[in-house]
């Protein structure tokens, strides 16, 4: 089945065990009882979680499975997604409430509570509907982690618009693509952002990327840089206008309407096998339910007690469903943090949880690996006894990582939640319950109450103890994708016709049963690459080089990392014979820095290979296809495997040689 690292395969002899404390485990949101109330009757368990929302229209039936894999949750059931995040909280007599306490990278601060917050959405929303914003109608949105960028989130989920947000890293290509397909008809972006320390353009970016952008009527652009930027902003009469001349000249009050159980909510680009990034559609009552039942569940969260913070970026999902929506329905008090973690000190992070007593924390392994880098006497500095609940997502996070994340920052008296889930799933599907799970370092363990996993072989029979295989999801779950944008063929294909017989939902990765039936996640077992917790597909890298003038033919691979996971390294035949490696030729260092900014320049700095190797050929078999797994023996620096199948078996000697020399 899948190729291994040696890495992964010292992950499951880890044997050690946590039980939570019976303190923790007294006090839990979660307890063991609703593994069997979730068992007993799947569809009730769900409704009940759905009940802890504001409906206007209660739903008829819990799930509606009759035109898989297209779902409906909560037929007929309506609600406004963004009332529920927000306006529900202040009639229940907590405006006062810090929702976000702001913390922007240059030191400058502000604390926005429900009541604030609400003011804030029911303008932007205004602000919408005023530029001919509707229901159904597609916002983009490109922007630094600032409060605007979830004021606009909530916004077009007020009005039923749906947004794209795209992640502030990506080129002006990638957000053109983004705009294009979804045809957003406004996109929201900021004169600049602040990144290490200093005030970098976007709008700039977004003006290139929407050049000729047929469906973009209007660009609201926030001021966030101001006069720490060099230069003017360029401005387009008639298409752009600054966030503050709109949103604050509306009136604080809108009235939300109640939309659709399935009213689309978003849609979120993410890299699939093929080049063309996929647009995921999320859809409104099921969503909200799965995000906020799991923020509620596996973070213990408990609202006007806890502070939490998620590290993500609002340009992923995990931003989306717990930073926006999971949270915000849970009346949460959250830390939005604007910059990077070592700005202007790499004690960041912890000077924030000990200014505001953070007591949860969610961030990522590539991050917990990087202040392991750092050293433990940089946490050490500060005072971390307000955290109580720890998460880890976005790869499989090692039990070196997992064990220093909990001893270091945890203070050996924290659970540590291994959280498993795709941008496609909405929502967690796999991890341990804080007050319940006896937690084991680098495994996600058990599929949460109401969800089902297995881990199956190639013909879609579950394995047994011990045994790996491919993660599979059985059951259609209320946070579930809804299709791909434009794309139902895309979407039956992608995640559908590999147990198509089964009906089992493909997610992509590897995975093992350990002896005592917990899932361990072993990484993909297709073409998609994860660097630092990001999706990136190895042929979107690949078309990116070729698109380069030099280059005649590239194949990308994904090789083992320290830091970040995976790390891409890319193999290229430059065009017109140029010669292999050697200062100053074709091949030369230059060369290979102009490739790698390229790459840069056509997706983002994410996909910055680490590593480019000029080479004379490619491992191919005879029907042309790409042997990526030799590829990956080199990069790893392994003893190549078998090459029988090759059609021409001296070629992989040709690129170890070439390795070993240091081309
Ligand atoms: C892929 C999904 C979910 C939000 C962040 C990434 C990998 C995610 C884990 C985990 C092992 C994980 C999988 C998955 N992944 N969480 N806890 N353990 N692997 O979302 O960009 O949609 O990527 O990330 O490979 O398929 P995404």
């Amino acid at each position: 089945m899948t190729e291994q690292s040696p890495a992964l395969d010292n992950l499951l002899t880890e044997s050690r065990t946590f039980p939570p404390s019976d303190e923790f485990a007294a006090k839990a949101n979660a307890t063991a009882e609703l593994y069997a109330d979730a068992d007993a009757d799947r569809e009730a368990f769900w409704a009940k979680q759905a009940e802890r929302l504001h409906w206007d229209t209660p739903w008829t039936s819990v799930l509606d499975w009759s035109d898989a894999p297209f779902a409906k949750w909560f037929v007929g059931g309506k609600l406004n997604v963004a009332y529920n995040c927000v306006d529900r909280h202040v009639e229940e007599g907590h405006g006062d409430q810090v929702a976000m306490h702001w913390v922007g990278e240059p030191g400058d601060t502000r604390d926005i509570t429900y009541a604030e917050l609400r003011g804030e959405v029911c303008r932007a929303a205004n602000a919408l509907a005023s530029l001919g914003v509707g229901a159904h109608d597609r916002v983009a949105i490109q922007l630094p982690m600032i409060p605007e960028a979830i004021v606009a989130m909530l916004a077009c989920a007020r009005i039923g618009a749906l947004h794209s947000v795209v992640f502030g890293g990506f080129s002006p290509a990638a957000l053109r693509s983004r705009v294009d397909d979804a045809e957003a008809k406004v996109v929201i972006t900021s004169d600049g952002q602040y990144r290490r320390g200093k005030a970098v353009p976007m709008k700039a970016g977004v003006d290139d990327a929407l050049a000729g952008a047929e469906s973009v009527e209007k660009v609201v652009v926030v001021r966030r840089a101001g006069d720490d930027l060099d230069g003017e902003v360029a401005w387009t009469d008639g298409r752009d206008v600054w966030w503050h001349d709109l949103v604050d000249a509306q009136p604080d009050d809108h009235t939300a309407e109640a939309f659709d159980s399935e009213h689309p909510l978003y849609i979120l680009y993410t890299s699939g096998t093929t080049g063309k990034p996929k647009g995921i559609l999320h859809t409104s009552g099921g969503y909200l339910t799965q995000a906020a039942y799991t923020h509620r569940v596996v973070f213990d969260h408990k609202p006007g007690e806890d502070v939490y913070w998620c590290t993500a970026d609002i340009g992923w999902v995990t931003g989306h469903s717990y930073i926006v929506y999971g949270p915000l329905a849970n009346r949460a008090t959250q830390v939005v943090y604007e910059g990077t973690p070592n700005t202007p000190h790499e004690g960041r992070h912890w000077e924030i949880v000990q200014n505001y007593g953070v007591s949860i924390y969610y961030t990522a392994p590539t991050l917990i690996r990087t202040f392991m880098k750092w050293g433990a006497d940089i946490p050490g500095k500060y005072d971390l006894s307000s955290l109580r609940v720890l998460g880890s997502v976005g790869e499989p996070i090692n039990p070196e990582a997992w064990m220093w994340y909990r001893e270091h920052i945890g203070g050996d008296r924290c659970p540590v939640v291994d959280t498993w889930w795709q941008t496609e799933t909405g929502a967690i599907m796999i991890s341990p319950l804080p007050g319940v799970t006896h937690a084991k370092p680098g495994s996600a363990q058990r599929p949460l109450p109401g969800i089902s996993a297995k881990v199956v072989d190639n013909d879609g029979t579950e394995v047994p103890a011990k045994g790996g295989g491919y993660l599979v999801l059985d059951k259609p779950w209320p946070s579930m994708l809804r299709g791909i944008w434009g794309d139902d063929e895309r979407y039956r294909d992608t995640y559908w016709s590999r147990f198509a017989e089964q009906g089992f939902y493909f997610a992509g990765d590897g995975a093992k049963y350990d002896a005592d039936g917990d899932i361990w996640l072993l990484g993909r077992v297709d073409d998609v690459m994860n660097v630092s917790g990001h999706r990136i597909s190895t042929t979107e890298v690949e078309s990116a080089l070729v698109s380069h003038p030099t280059v005649a033919e590239a194949a990308v691979v994904g090789a083992t990392d320290a830091t970040t996971g995976q790390g891409i390294v890319a193999f290229v035949i430059l065009r017109g014979g140029a010669a292999e490696g050697g200062e100053g030729s074709a091949g030369g260092e230059e060369a290979i820095q102009a490739l790698r900014a390229h790459v840069a320049k056509e997706i983002g700095p994410i996909a910055k290979p680490r590593q480019i190797m000029v080479v004379a050929e490619l491992p191919k078999t005879r029907s042309g296809k790409i042997m990526r797994r030799l590829l990956r023996d080199v990069a790893e620096n392994r003893e190549v495997g078998d090459v029988t199948t090759l059609a021409d078996s001296s070629v992989m000697d040709l690129i170890s040689k070439g390795m070993k020399s240091g081309s």
